[in-house]
């Protein structure tokens, strides 16, 4: 076995425009849902459902408030007016390939325009032609946590078939003018979140659902993006000749704690579950099990006549997935618990955890990277990985070695799966360059190779700094990993 992985493998990083661009109220840009999600440091960091907690009321408070002081989303790593510097940076590090997401705000700000905005369209055309001047292959999300907040007030978000042509239509424009410069496309972001937090995920606010129909109303949004996703599939595949088109999963690869049968029966039940947004963009259909319990909760989706067909006719050509953590699962309700990626999990006795509480297990991405391959057969692309952590600057330095040790021990797990037959073909670190986070909306909790001094109110130069880790990573890259074999 060499020691290098496949060629052409795409080795790089993903970021996301809400997280990266700041210039909220920029170049005719509308309001989308991250820009009304609050910085709350008297919430603990580990607390992420108390984060991501929204309300009509807060919305409109947000909403009226001008200022980017309590929404970092708005300020991001100002990635707008950065965008050459921090290419640069990349292509220094040797990137094949950058995940980025287009905010749907900056083409239609209230969703519902039936023209684009130009200005939005030009800031992603010039970010386009920079990445093919340093052959920087771009992925492109087209949502990714920022859909117009006016869909979400007027609509309630996905809950409204409607809103599946608005996304058509922005769509469209991004197949029809980035087209010539994006092949790898992927829909929706973690669709799978939607259960976790509906309002970022799919503009859905809970206390505007009837009493008792929060979860009717998120499946049938669910469906909606379902729908949505298959259609641009489709159009992607006829406008756009050889693009390839993927879903996005969270993977929250879950074990039994122990091997007395209801774990295992529960951690079965779990993997059914992460594993059904995937399987209906895959397959082309509702798994009859889903279906089953479904009925079983009291849960009617409602279908156009044309649904199944839509979902069988267009699916994806590429599964991607997110991998931080993993968890257990037990049927003892006094298991110990600890939170992981907007989840709250079985403690897993085996495994070390970062400061915010989340699982660390390289061993697990093999795991799931063997489950997925063999459930799918279609190529994976590994499109976020990675560490959140607090990172000191000492002398002008960021020494962040627990960085290194984390990203080693998943590449090689990534190495063993391929090596036994997985067919991997890229993978793109979590924010190669410091950026807002989803959950907290922190600045302090860092994934990146590249340090942005800014804090959590906003304070800092927001000059980029290289941590020790960005070496490591470009000497990665040239070696197409072989000099992971070293030590
Ligand atoms: C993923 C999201 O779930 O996790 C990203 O797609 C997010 O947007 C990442 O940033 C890490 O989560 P957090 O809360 O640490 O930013």
């Amino acid at each position: 076995m060499t020691n290098e992985f496949p060629k052409d493998f795409l080795w790089g990083g993903a970021i996301a425009a809400n997280q990266v661009e700041g210039a909220w109220n920029v170049g005719g840009k509308g309001l989308s849902v991250a820009d009304i999600a609050s910085y709350k440091p008297h919430v603990d960091n580990k607390d992420y459902a108390a984060h991501m907690h929204i309300s009509t009321e807060a919305i409109n408070e947000a909403a009226a408030d001008q200022t980017d002081k309590w929404y970092p989303k708005r300020r991001g790593i100002d990635f707008y007016h950065h965008y050459q510097e921090d290419l640069a940076l990349f292509a220094e590090m040797g990137f094949k390939t950058l995940r980025l997401s287009i905010a749907w705000t900056r083409l239609f700000p209230t969703g519902e325009e039936q023209e684009p905005n130009e200005e939005g369209v030009l800031f992603y055309e010039k970010v386009f032609k920079e990445m093919k001047r340093l052959n920087i292959e771009p992925i492109v999300t087209l949502s990714h946590y920022e859909m117009p907040l006016a869909l979400s007030l007027k609509y309630n978000g996905w809950v409204a078939r409607k809103v599946i042509d608005d996304f058509v239509r922005f769509s469209t424009v991004c197949f029809e003018r980035f087209g010539k410069y994006v092949k790898y496309w992927l829909t929706f972001n973690e669709i799978d979140s939607i259960h976790r937090h509906p309002f970022t995920t799919a503009g859905v606010v809970p206390d505007k659902s009837k009493e008792g129909e929060l979860e009717q109303d998120v499946y049938q949004a669910l469906h909606h993006q379902f729908v949505a996703s298959a259609l641009v599939t489709k159009i992607a595949h006829e406008k756009i000749p050889g693009c390839q088109v993927g879903c996005m999963l969270t993977k929250l690869m879950t074990y039994p704690l122990t091997c007395a049968p209801i774990d295992v029966e529960l951690t079965l039940k779990k993997n059914l579950e992460n594993n059904f947004y995937a399987d209906v963009q895959v397959k082309g259909e509702y798994p009859r099990m889903i279906k089953q319990d479904l009925k079983k909760r009291g849960i009617t989706i409602k279908m156009a006549a044309e649904d199944e067909q839509i979902l069988k006719g267009h699916t994806v050509d590429f599964v991607s997935f997110s991998y931080y953590m993993s968890m257990a699962e037990s049927g003892n309700p006094n298991a110990e618990r600890t939170p992981g990626n907007t989840v709250l999990g079985v403690k897993n006795p085996y495994l070390p955890s970062t400061d915010w509480g989340w699982q660390i297990d390289p061993k697990g991405l093999k795991i799931a990277l063997i489950e997925l391959y063999d459930r799918y057969n279609v190529p994976l692309m590994i499109v976020e990985n990675g560490m959140g952590a607090v990172d000191r600057v000492e002398d002008g330095k960021i020494h962040d070695p627990y960085r290194i040790d984390y990203f080693k021990a998943h590449f090689r797990q990534m190495k063993e799966a391929i090596d036994e037959g997985v067919d991997l073909i890229g993978y793109t670190s979590w924010g190669p360059i410091d950026l807002v986070s989803a959950g907290t909306s922190q600045m302090t909790k860092r994934y990146g190779f590249i340090y942005v001094d800014a804090d959590d109110e906003g304070n800092g130069t927001y000059e980029r700094l290289k941590k020790d880790s960005f070496d490591w990573y470009k000497e990665v890259i040239a070696t197409n990993g072989a000099s992971l074999a070293k030590e």
